[in-house]
């Protein structure tokens, strides 16, 4: 009986994500930190266009794909979930192991809420505490790094997930989705929270994108020439 609510579970986000897919997406290329109005605006397009995924809020998850790369980390955050599906495409594209960044105090569910949060702690410059950590982190040589953009910038979280580790010989390879406005100031930032690291040309998928990303994720991995 669980395997079939799972299995209409599964179908139903998938008829989502066909319907984010469809709809007009922004390119509009602004900087919400700029304006809080068209912060707002931005975000409230892109919340109408994310994915609201079970697993972007289930617990820490760290899993080997079939493939099993074991020198290849995918360390994502997502609130709604278009994230986490760009980290699986990464997954299904490189085999490496999917960890889900989490906080160790869960965001609120209240995307207004989430709104104001994200901006004070931006403000504040902080660094949320995390929920769990990465083991045999020594053992990966690529880390992608994905988040969702926050007020033009990455979450705070994950400054406090790349500042917990040793980049010394890593690569990281960062990737985002946002509602319009790319990376925003993150990719300026990186380098700041792990100075050891080479980091590798990123990717952006807008958030109402993602479902059909496939081909683009898989092409830019390609282009990466990681061994
Ligand atoms: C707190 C918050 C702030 C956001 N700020 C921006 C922004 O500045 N620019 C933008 O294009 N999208 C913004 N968005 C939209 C998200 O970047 C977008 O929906 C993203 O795909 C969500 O990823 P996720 O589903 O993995 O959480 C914001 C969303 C939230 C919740």
């Amino acid at each position: 009986m669980k395997k079939i609510l799972s299995m209409l579970l599964s179908m139903t986000m998938l008829c989502s994500l066909a319907a984010c897919g469809g709809e007009t997406p922004s390119d509009e290329e602004k900087s919400p930190a700029a304006s809080a109005d068209t912060a707002e605006q931005s975000a409230e397009l892109s919340s109408e266009n994310a994915v609201e995924s079970e697993g972007a809020s289930d617990g820490a998850e760290q899993e080997e794909a079939a493939g099993e790369n074991r020198d290849t980390l995918i360390a994502y955050f997502s609130w709604s979930g278009n994230t986490e599906q760009m980290a699986q495409m990464i997954q299904t594209a490189t085999g490496g192991v999917l960890f889900e960044i989490e906080p160790a105090t869960p965001y609120t569910d209240e995307y207004d809420t989430l709104l104001d949060v994200a901006q004070q702690e931006q403000a504040d410059d902080a660094r949320p505490a995390l929920a769990s950590e990465v083991d045999n982190w020594d053992s990966y040589d690529v880390v992608f790094v994905g988040y969702p953009d926050w007020w033009g910038d990455a979450p705070m979280l994950i400054y406090s997930f790349l500042e917990a580790y040793d980049w010394e010989g890593k690569t990281l390879v960062p990737f985002c989705t946002s509602g319009g406005s790319g990376f925003g100031r993150s990719l300026d930032k990186l380098p700041d929270s792990a100075p050891e690291a080479v980091i590798a040309e990123g990717l952006h998928v807008s958030g109402n994108r993602v479902g059909g990303a496939e081909e683009e994720v898989a092409s830019w991995i390609n282009g990466l020439n990681l061994t």
